[in-house]
């Protein structure tokens, strides 16, 4: 006999990544006197592989320390959030970490935005088989350039989430752009969101600089991705992963490092390197809390409740809007 009839998530494609705008976006990146790629071309299928192993590694202790916190105090951020609400999880991604609040949260309704709904289409038709009453959106937009979620999203106050310290590999002004627009999305609602506090030196690099080489290989790939959207050459033998902390900027860098004098070639275009000269691939600003409280509220956002790890390496808010 059948079993009860399961909701089907809704998938919403709001905008379309603009392939000439990403192929220009990387040539005035290259060709820049200090050469940078935008941290977006670290993902696609082996970018997002990669990324996913190493938040298993033992030096990357952002994932697990975030995870061990929602799971501790889960009752103590249900009842900040408010219970009831749809729960917009941006950059959804597997949709897992938003999936592990569910029991907590009691969400009316779960929207998963990520850049493209591709991402989150697989993840939430099998989501959804797990929680068959519970609404689900899937929303393909690019909310760092916008944030104007679709009628679809239930009416009244909505959670949004914001784990996993992505809001460290904006700068800090990008940074409050952003939260703004989090601010106005969230309906009178609250922002749950994760973010990684300055630490030893040491602990910081080495999360960045693991000793099986994953974080090298993902920050490596960013050239194959290059080569895939441009029609460049760039062969990643000839360059090695740096990542080190700047305690001035409170943030690790990463960058790729020509392992000799080399030239990248493109249709129409072409950069020179000198050996040892570096392209600047990201940027994971490490926050105190009381800086990350007072964006919060330059944000707009009003009373705002945190938690941290014993060790204080990383905390979790929930921001009132409302
Ligand atoms: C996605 N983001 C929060 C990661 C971070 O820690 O800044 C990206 C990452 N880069 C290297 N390792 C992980």
């Amino acid at each position: 006999m059948a079993g009860p009839a399961s909701a089907a998530p809704v998938f919403v494609e709001l905008a379309r990544e603009d392939d000439a705008a990403l192929r220009a976006e990387l040539v005035r990146g290259l060709t820049a006197p200090a050469a940078h790629v935008a941290p977006k071309f670290l993902y696609g299928p082996l970018g997002s592989a990669l990324f996913d192993a190493i938040t298993r590694l033992a030096e990357y202790y952002p994932t697990r320390t975030e995870a061990a916190i929602f799971a501790a105090e889960r009752d103590a951020i249900a009842r900040a959030c408010g219970r009831g609400r749809p729960l917009v999880d941006l950059g959804a991604a597997d949709c897992a970490k938003a999936a592990a609040l569910f029991d907590a949260l009691q969400p009316s309704q779960y929207v998963a935005v990520d850049i493209s709904v591709d991402y989150v289409r697989d993840a939430l038709q099998r989501l959804q088989r797990c929680h068959p009453a519970l609404p689900m959106l899937g929303v393909g937009m690019d909310f760092t350039a916008a944030l104007e979620l679709p009628p679809q999203v239930g009416p009244g106050p909505r959670t949004l989430f914001y784990p996993g310290s992505s809001i460290g590999n904006f700068m800090p002004e990008e940074a409050l752009v952003l939260l703004r627009r989090v601010h106005a999305a969230c309906a009178g609602g609250a922002l749950l969101i994760g973010v990684d506090l300055v630490k030893p030196r040491e602990v910081l690099e080495a999360a960045y600089a693991d000793a099986l080489g994953v974080t090298a290989a993902f920050d490596l790939n960013l050239l194959r991705n290059v080569n895939a959207r441009l029609g460049a050459d760039f062969d990643p033998r000839q360059w090695r992963h740096v990542a080190f902390f700047d305690a001035r900027a409170s943030r690790i860098e990463m960058h790729l490092e020509a392992r000799e004098a080399l030239t990248v070639r493109w249709p129409g275009g072409e950069r020179r390197f000198a050996g040892g000269e570096r392209i600047h691939t990201e940027n994971s600003y490490k926050y105190r809390r009381g800086d990350f409280e007072a964006m919060l509220r330059d944000a707009g956002f009003g009373r705002t409740q945190g938690w941290t790890d014993a060790r204080g390496w990383f905390a979790v808010f929930v921001a009132q809007a409302g």
